[in-house]
């Protein structure tokens, strides 16, 4: 029997930036309330899965290791989207600003993944440099992400948690 295929943090991670990347593709494209709605919940879900998958685990491991700044900064962005995500899921695509706050998640989670792997000396990079075993991060995030999908299926997830800032 062939061996299963396992990814190591980066690349679990990259794969979740270009499904989200596609997921905003389609709802550029989509046609009508509902099928905005569900690409536009798809997208919030992933997106709440990845943040914690960076913020449980990987982020935490690269604690010391590579630019406090940077890692800083992340949170931060990270928790700003959340704002946007839990208003998202909240809402409907027949509420005026819909489409606007989708628009604008979609541009600060482009900004967000090039800092993390785009640009010069980005989160990745540093971390591929780092003394972090990848191997064993990735196989945690593939756990710990198959346990978050299949809740947000029976049921869905809570509102994004910040952890950098108070909401309201
Ligand atoms: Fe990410
Ligand atoms: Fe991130």
């Amino acid at each position: 029997m062939a061996e299963q295929e396992t990814q190591d943090a980066i690349q679990l991670l990259t794969e979740d930036h270009r499904k989200v990347e596609q997921l905003f593709e389609q709802f550029e494209k989509a046609d009508g309330s509902s099928q905005k709605e569900e690409i536009a919940r798809r997208i919030c879900t992933e997106l709440k899965v990845h943040a914690m998958l960076e913020e449980e685990i990987f982020y935490p491991a690269l604690r010391g290791k590579i630019s406090e700044d940077d890692l800083d900064e992340a949170y931060v962005e990270h928790d700003g989207a959340k704002l946007l995500i839990n208003d998202i899921e909240a809402g409907g695509a027949d509420e005026e600003f819909y489409d606007a706050k989708v628009k604008v998640l979609q541009e600060q989670i482009e900004h967000h993944v090039k800092e993390e792997e785009k640009e010069q000396d980005n989160i990745f990079s540093q971390a591929r440099k780092a003394d972090v075993d990848l191997e064993a991060l990735g196989e945690q995030m593939a756990a710990r992400k198959a346990e978050l999908m299949e809740r947000a299926q029976s049921g869905g997830l809570p509102p994004a948690e910040t952890s950098t800032m108070e909401t309201i």
